[in-house]
């Protein structure tokens, strides 16, 4: 064997397809998508994409439908082929691991439990096909019901369950051979807000116990926010945008992650120009806005401001950037004041506080000023 062959062969060692499920077995492994694409005939559902989520994350995959986040839980998971690239779990490629030897715990929107088994032996069902014996299995079965607050239905069908109780069986069922990777799609779509948003707390308990790694797919920003330590944002077959939350909602790229996560407002760009402490934009009505950081290139552009950072006044604001306008809608909810703004000759701004700190509520048609920060503004580019 030849120098450089020798040395690949350190870095990655050929292993046999049994001994590399062997190597999943272990808690909390990085996953790595080297190119790895997905095309049906001439449609592409995955483009080309590199993603590294490291050991033990909670990381969730967001954005609209069709967006290719099934196709990316697919491929990891094993039931969709990838046309090109591969992924590594742990440093070593799964390529040709058969989805139940890949150590991963899957959930689904409709639960897919077995109808005829019991509580207890859907989840111990997982565990009879590892080869666990009978007896570990008892106590297994026991934890892992303890774990999802259901020790007392272990006996009954899952059409005796609620459907928040039957989404607990399925986590049961998908995390009590410790695997790796939980991998979830939409797992709360079809339960009701309060549930969902017990749930949410549960998985994210079931994920401070088992750390392992959580791939999380929805459809709901919120969601996501709650729970993922970082969110990966897809659109057309591609991830847009990846960070934290927080990252996400005050450094959108575009005005698609501006407007997928959080509330944005919107307001064309006309033109742009260099100033000393950043960028100022000037828009098709007049207005001139200025902004200390965000996108300085040729193609079209957006003025992005979150209706937070939006005061709303009487008299002209001493504020860095101030438009005038006509108030078209109000609404009080929730403890929050809303106000819709027809800015003179622009668009609709949105404008909302706390109720307990708002000292100004003008009524429907009255001439008011918004305010804000140039640190609160964003420049975007369109897409
Ligand atoms: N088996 C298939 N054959 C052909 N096209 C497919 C197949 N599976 C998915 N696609 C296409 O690939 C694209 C991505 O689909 P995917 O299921 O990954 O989207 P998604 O983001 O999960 O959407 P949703 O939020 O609706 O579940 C879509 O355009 C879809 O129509
Ligand atoms: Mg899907």
């Amino acid at each position: 064997m030849n120098a450089v062959l020798s040395g690949m062969y350190r870095v990655a060692p050929r292993l046999a397809v049994r001994d590399r499920a062997d190597h999943l077995q272990s808690a909390g492994q990085p996953i790595e998508y080297v190119s790895i694409c997905k095309r049906y005939g001439a449609a592409v559902a995955l483009k080309p994409t590199n993603l590294r989520i490291e050991a033990g994350e909670f990381f969730s995959i967001i954005g609209p439908s069709g967006s290719g986040k099934t196709t990316l839980l697919g491929l990891t998971a094993g039931f969709v082929a990838a046309s090109e690239g591969h992924i590594k779990i742990g440093g070593v490629s799964i390529e040709g691991v058969p989805p139940f030897k890949r150590n991963i715990g899957m959930v689904f929107q409709n639960y897919s439990l077995f109808p005829h088994k019991t509580v207890g032996q859907n989840i111990a069902f997982p565990l009879q096909m590892r080869g666990i014996p009978k007896r570990d299995i008892a106590t297994r079965v026991e934890n892992a019901l303890r774990l999802v607050r259901l020790e007392n239905v272990a006996n009954r069908h899952p059409n005796a369950l609620s459907g928040g109780q039957q989404q607990r069986v399925a986590l049961a069922r998908a995390s009590v051979y410790n695997p790796s990777l939980l991998v979830m799609d939409e797992p709360l779509s079809a339960l009701d807000k309060n549930l969902r948003e017990e749930l949410q707390y549960e998985i994210k308990q079931l994920h401070s116990k088992l750390g392992c790694t959580v791939l999380y797919v929805t459809h709901d920003q919120a969601e996501a926010a709650s729970m993922a330590e970082r969110i990966a944002i897809m659109n057309a077959g591609e991830i847009v945008q990846l960070g934290s939350a927080r990252e996400l909602y005050r450094n959108p790229r575009n005005r698609f992650v501006a407007a997928f996560l959080g509330q944005a407002n919107l307001i064309p760009v006309a033109g742009l120009e260099r100033t000393a402490s950043g960028i100022a934009a000037t828009t098709p009505f007049g207005e001139r806005i200025v902004s200390v950081k965000g996108y300085e290139g040729d193609g079209d552009s957006w003025i992005c401001v979150r209706p937070e950072a939006i005061r709303i006044t009487a008299s002209r604001p001493e504020m860095d950037n101030v438009v005038k306008g006509v108030v078209v809608d109000t609404t009080f909810m929730n403890g929050v004041q809303r106000h819709r703004v027809n800015i003179n000759g622009g668009p609709v701004v949105e404008q909302f506080e706390q109720i307990i700190s708002a000292s100004y509520t003008p009524a429907i048609g009255t001439e008011v000023y918004l305010g804000w920060r140039a640190d609160d503004t964003l420049i975007v580019a369109d897409g």
